[in-house]
């Protein structure tokens, strides 16, 4: 009898997870809908995270791969970098560089991991992440929980030779009071393994870490890590990554800086979270402490890089992140100046075949607007062709978006 049991219990373990594995790699949209998004929002946010991560690790994803069609449209020059399409993984999801090739399979044609920082740290109590359902939101207070710049150095060194775009997005310890000394760590350490490197200043989670985008801090900062960066042999662009929640003073601060050749950078990331909410919000836990992502921060995000793309005079290529989950969405972040795009909430609303609607409906949009690129998009819908110091022509844009990598 207990033999009959055990093996009874041993035969639905191996069922329940064989059909929980199904689950997980099906492409199918609306299974993923319907059932397994429900399934999984059974268990605790940052538990689902964790398990996600671990999953995407050993490849245990649906993949979205680009439609060689969709390519045509959507495949796009930026930074000197070849990207199959603009939509890349924003960083918060892949914190520690484990799951790199997984997210890359799932469809993503970049994958941005962090934020790191060099020492390990735990981060904020748990919990610590809250899903906003009825609102497509997510808020957390992670705090840059982190295994530190090493174990990220040796995890994505073990995939250096596989192909893809990684983005490494530095971030600082909480002890330290000396914050450029880390960021300057993190480019030393991380630096040659990076396609791209990203400097977080603004992220609400860690005390003090915004005032970082003021004007002569940002200029402080910019300058020792662009000194750091002469070290290197990839010699990566340097990107910024900015909050929503700026002035238009802040902005211009920032654009002043980020122009200035002594302190010029590759690129911008807008946005990071917010600590705002908006009136609309429903779910109970709208008054958690934290940053908000998702659908309530999209026309935050797409102010803030109509913005930047203005004051920046369109000559620093933009990453449009906040609130993407459909074509139409990403479509909107181009339209207002951004060369690429990232997305991280509406994964975890709408799972894996959310990355695959969106570039299926982008190239659909690209077309009928009668886009040959996506790069002869960008900022068309904040651009007045022939003004001065503006672009004449698509011709012209199209020049200003395929900007080449640093020598
Ligand atoms: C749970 C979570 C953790 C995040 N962690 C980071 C982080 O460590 N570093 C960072 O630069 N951004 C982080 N972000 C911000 C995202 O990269 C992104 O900028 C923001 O969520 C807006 O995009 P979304 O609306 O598509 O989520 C995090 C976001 C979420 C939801």
């Amino acid at each position: 009898m207990a033999r009959k049991l055990s093996v009874g219990a041993v035969g639905g373990l191996l069922g329940v997870t064989a059909s929980s594995l199904l689950l997980m790699k099906t492409k199918n949209e609306t299974v993923w809908e319907k059932v397994t998004m429900p399934l999984i929002r059974l268990l605790d946010a940052e538990v689902a995270h964790r398990l996600s991560v671990i999953l995407a690790s050993r490849g245990l994803v649906p993949s979205f791969p680009t439609s060689a069609a969709d390519k045509e449209v959507l495949k796009t020059k930026v930074f000197g970098l070849d990207f199959d399409s603009p939509v890349g993984l924003a960083a918060g999801f892949d914190k520690n560089a484990e799951c790199v090739d997984g997210m890359l399979k799932m469809g993503f044609d970049f994958v941005e991991v962090g934020s790191i920082t060099p020492e390990p740290q735990e981060g904020n109590a748990k919990p610590r992440v809250f899903r906003l359902i009825e609102d497509e939101a997510v808020i957390n207070r992670y705090g840059f929980n982190s295994f530190g710049m090493d174990t990220a150095y040796s995890n994505l060194t073990k995939r250096r030779n596989k192909p893809g775009i990684v983005s490494i997005n530095l971030g600082k310890n909480k002890t330290n009071e000396n914050a450029v000394d880390d960021y300057v760590k993190g480019v030393l350490k991380l630096g040659e393994l990076a396609n791209i490197l990203v400097i977080n200043v603004s992220s609400p989670n860690t005390p003090g870490l915004r005032k970082m985008q003021g004007r002569q801090q940002l200029a402080e900062l910019i300058e020792k890590v662009l000194e750091a960066k002469k070290t290197l042999s990839n010699k990566p662009p340097l990107l910024v990554k900015v909050a929503p929640d700026l002035t238009i003073e802040d902005k211009k601060d920032i654009a002043a800086v980020v122009t200035n050749a002594k302190t010029r950078v590759d690129g911008l990331i807008v946005t990071n979270t917010t600590i705002t909410r908006p009136e609309s919000l429903q779910a109970v836990d709208k008054t958690q402490k934290g940053g908000l992502s998702g659908k309530p921060l999209k026309e935050l995000s797409t102010q803030c890089i109509k913005d930047m793309f203005d004051l920046t005079e369109g000559n620093i290529p933009i990453i449009g992140v906040g609130g993407i989950s459909t074509g139409e969405d990403a479509y909107e972040k181009i339209c207002s100046g951004a060369s690429l795009i990232q997305l991280y909430s509406s994964l975890s609303t709408h799972g894996p075949p959310v990355v695959g609607k969106i570039k299926r409906e982008l190239a659909e949009l690209l077309r009928d607007d009668g886009f040959e690129s996506v790069a002869d998009a960008v900022g068309c819908d904040v651009i007045p062709f022939g003004c001065p110091g503006t672009p004449t022509s698509k011709e012209q844009m199209h020049q200003i978006n395929f900007v080449e990598a640093p020598k």
